[in-house]
Order: C-alpha cells, then sequence, then structure tokens
C-alpha cells in the first residue's frame, strides 16, 4: 500500500526532516507542499519531485491525499490541524500541538469525531537513545527511579527557523506563544513521561527573557530561559532546564537517579549512556550520534506515522501525550 502526504510549512523542520523522511519511505507515492511563502513549497516539491498547492483549502480537499504533516507555526496548529482531520485525513501535528490546552482540545474532539489518526512530533521518544534508556528503566535492574535532572538547550531559533533572522516567529508572543518553554521544554516533559511511564503533576518555576533581542534590539516577548522543579503523580522530584541562550554545544541530556544505580544519557558524544552502578560499575552504551539542529539524521518519526496509517495502529505520540505534556507548560507559565 502506498499514500499520498500533503504537507502545510514548508520551512525548516520540513527541509530537514519531513519532507527527507517521506521521500524515502517505500509507502509514500508522492509529497503535496503547501506554503505561504509558496517559493519554499516550490523548492521542496522540486527536489522531492512532488507537487505544489495553491491554497490550504486545495491541499485539504484533494482526495487522493492521504495524511497531512502540519508543519506551520505554533498559533495554526489548531486550525490547520482540525481541518485536516474534518476533511478526513490523518494527521501529523507538529509540537507543540497547540497553543494552549484549550486549542490543542479542538484538534482532539477533530480527531474523535473524525476518527482518523492524530500523531504528535514529540521525536524525542524514538532516538534509539531513549529507547534504550527505556528499557533500561523498565527492566528494573537498578531498581525504581526516584529523582531525576533534564536539559534541552542550544544557541536558540534564530539559527534554525526559514528567515534565520531575530524577526523570527518563534521570539513572538501572539505566534510561539510559549518561547522555549514550548519549543524545547514540551520535548523533555514528553520524554519524561515516557521514560517513567508517569506524569507531571506538580510544577514550580522561573522563566525570563534573559538575552535574545527582537528585529528592533528590544528584548523578546516569551521566555528564552526556564529552570524548574517537578514532581510526578508517583511521586518522583526532578529539575529541568531550557534554554535558548547556551551559546556553546547543543545540551541534551537527562540523568535518572534509580535505587541501584545512575543512568545518564547524552552526557558523552561518544557512550550517549553510562550507567554507574551503586556497587561502584560503570557501563556504557555506543548507540547512534545525538540528533541536533546540525547534525540530522533519520527521527523515525515519519517511519511511524506511515506505519500507523498503514497497519492502522495507534501512534506512538497521541494527541492524549501532547496534551499532557502541554497543560505542564501552561501550568509551569503560570496560565
Ligand atoms: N519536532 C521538532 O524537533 C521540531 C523542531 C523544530 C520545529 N518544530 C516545530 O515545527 C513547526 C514549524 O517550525 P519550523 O522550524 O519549520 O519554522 P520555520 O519558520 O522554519 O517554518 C515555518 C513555515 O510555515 C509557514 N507557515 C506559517 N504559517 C502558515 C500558514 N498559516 N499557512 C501556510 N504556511 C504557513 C511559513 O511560511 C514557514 O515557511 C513549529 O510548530 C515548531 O515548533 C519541531
Amino acid at each position: 500500500m502506498q499514500i499520498t502526504v500533503g504537507i502545510i510549512g514548508c520551512g525548516s523542520i520540513t527541509k530537514f526532516r519531513h519532507a527527507p523522511e517521506y521521500w524515502e519511505n517505500p509507502h509514500v507515492k508522492e509529497i503535496v507542499f503547501f506554503d505561504r511563502n509558496r517559493h519554499r513549497a516550490e523548492e521542496l516539491a522540486e527536489k522531492y519531485q512532488g507537487r505544489v498547492a495553491d491554497t490550504v483549502d486545495d491541499l485539504l480537499n484533494d482526495p487522493s491525499i492521504d495524511a497531512i504533516s502540519d508543519c506551520s507555526s505554533n498559533e495554526v496548529h489548531h486550525i490547520h490541524s482540525s481541518q485536516a482531520l474534518r476533511s478526513g485525513k490523518h494527521v501529523l501535528c507538529e509540537k507543540p500541538l497547540a497553543i494552549s490546552v484549550e486549542h490543542a482540545n479542538k484538534i482532539l474532539a477533530a480527531q474523535r469525531e473524525s476518527g482518523k489518526k492524530l500523531m504528535v512530533d514529540h521525536n524525542q521518544r524514538l532516538t534509539k537513545v531513549h529507547q534504550k534508556a527505556k528499557e533500561i528503566i523498565e527492566s528494573k535492574e537498578y531498581g525504581d527511579v526516584l529523582t531525576f535532572k533534564t536539559t534541552f538547550g542550544h544557541q536558540g531559533p534564530e539559527k534554525w527557523g526559514a528567515t534565520k533572522s531575530n524577526a523570527t516567529w518563534f521570539f513572538k508572543k501572539e505566534r510561539s506563544h510559549s518561547g522555549v518553554a514550548g519549543d524545547l521544554g514540551i520535548h523533555k516533559i514528553d520524554l519524561i513521561h515516557y521514560l517513567l511511564d508517569d506524569e507531571i503533576a506538580s510544577v514550580h518555576g522561573f522563566h525570563g527573557a534573559l538575552h535574545k533581542v527582537d528585529e528592533h534590539g528590544e528584548p523578546i516577548e516569551v521566555n528564552d530561559n526556564v529552570v524548574c522543579a517537578l514532581k510526578t503523580k508517583k511521586g518522583r522530584l526532578g529539575t529541568a532546564s531550557f534554554s535558548w541562550t547556551y551559546y556553546g554545544l547543543e545540551d541534551n541530556s537527562t540523568t535518572i537517579y534509580c535505587e541501584k544505580g545512575v543512568i545518564k544519557i547524552y552526557h558523552d558524544p561518544q557512550n550517549q549512556i553510562i550507567v554507574e552502578t551503586k556497587d561502584g560499575a560503570t557501563i556504557k552504551y555506543e548507540l547512534e550520534s545525538i540528533q541536533t539542529n546540525d547534525n540530522q539524521t533519520n527521527t523515525g518519526v515519519i517511519d511511524a506515522f506511515v506505519d500507523a496509517i498503514i497497519h492502522d495502529k495507534k501512534p506512538i505520540v497521541t494527541g492524549e501525550d501532547a496534551i499532557s505534556s502541554l497543560r505542564v507548560i501552561e501550568k509551569l507559565l503560570g496560565r
């Protein structure tokens, strides 16, 4: 079986991940691109031998299209993804699912009414390293998880987004809404939920716009740094920090402290998991190099989405999963 896929938004995430990964998936017949900056859609259509849609309605009303990747900016996910589901398409929506839980609920309602699949791109779950870490944690070899520490930070989205400038939508309140918290933080909240098979119940933190400036040299309207303390439903305690001002190499590391050992994830580029046991042993795992903005490797997300459609399976990241992470971000920002 082969499917045709439409993509809304042809910026960086489409260029580096969605388009090449659909292109390489043997079950994908054709990709149809739409962007309000038409030249971005045209460039990708040429590279991946696809088509360009003139309007979002043309894309959603095209009966040959089975599924949509919603790669537009955050403030329109609830519009595009809901419309796509109601048009009978399966949807892979970029994270954050929406700019608020209220908006995200609209997407979930559309999903339930349509019966189509909704997956959200919390890609951290799918890295070989995080999959292995989950296996180690679930084996209980080192006992139960007691506490954790996680961080995600890089030099900022003005170097990543399609515009490559400080005028980026990532810095605008009405478009990004939640700054680095919703951009990077939500990945780690989802990861902690997934690794620990648990949910953050309580969060207290600080956030601020410490250093980034917009195109006029003014401090940005959203947070560029967050530090917080977290408590899960099962009583685990943790800390997290998320940053757009780590002006060195990207930091994507997590530490899980268990009853009989410590699991260190992405602290060392060579040995992506290092386990230090209570009795003094060190076990090192060399799995795959980390995906960073500068090192784009297959995320597995597109393959998992296509697989869920072809084999009628539940997606690995559901709308409900995404809402539970979004809820933590809202609490963190006091909304
Ligand atoms: N999963 C991840 O690791 C990851 C990484 C980066 C970005 N993202 C998410 O992907 C989404 C897109 O981010 P990006 O980095 O590609 O941004 P970007 O600025 O590079 O690209 C966004 C594109 O969407 C288009 N667009 C915006 N609104 C539109 C609309 N209403 N109709 C049509 N096109 C529209 C823009 O013209 C632009 O080409 C965001 O939600 C972001 O949070 C996810």
